[in-house]
């Protein structure tokens, strides 16, 4: 067992486990945020993405000591029932999901892509998802609502 320092969400926070917990794990099970789902645990499905210095990662295949000192931004970063992220009010608008549990590691996936490129193709969306696998078969409103969110942040960048 060992401290290891790392900022989730903007929060300093320590951490003592031993240094090859995953990150999903500490996430769950330390720090109580259960939003970042597990999936399959093998780095195959995305469930568990988070943005690791502004990437998008699988949690369950990064190690605690592997991400000290870094920064962290989980689903919960994203934004709240009461000031949602436009890439949340847009899957919302589009229906854009049916059990909803892949939806944290898409919304994180979503948000590295518009981060990086505000006006993307259908092509360059689907690829920024290749590695989000939804079990229920939601994927073209997922696209609508990237391509919805990505339309709307353009228009508010404009105002
Ligand atoms: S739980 Fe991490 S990729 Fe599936
Ligand atoms: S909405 Fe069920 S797995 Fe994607």
């Amino acid at each position: 067992m060992q401290a290891f320092s790392l900022t989730i969400n903007g929060n300093a926070v320590s951490v003592t486990a031993a240094a090859d917990t995953p990150l999903l794990d500490v996430l769950r099970n330390h720090l109580g945020l259960v939003g970042t789902k597990f999936g399959c645990g093998v780095e195959q499905c995305g469930s568990c993405m988070v943005l690791v210095d502004g990437k998008p990662e699988k949690s369950c295949g990064k190690t605690l000591s592997g991400v000290a000192g870094r920064d962290i931004v989980t689903i919960e970063g994203l934004g709240t029932p009461q000031h949602s992220h436009p890439l949340q009010q847009a899957f919302l608008d589009e229906q854009a999901g049916q059990c909803g549990y892949c939806l944290p590691g898409i919304l994180i996936s979503a948000k590295a892509l518009l981060d990086r490129n505000p006006a993307p193709s259908r092509g360059e969306i689907a690829r920024a998802l290749d590695d989000n696998i939804c079990r229920c078969g939601s994927h073209a409103r997922i696209l609508r609502a990237v391509a919805r969110a990505a339309a709307q942040m353009r228009q508010g960048d404009a105002r």
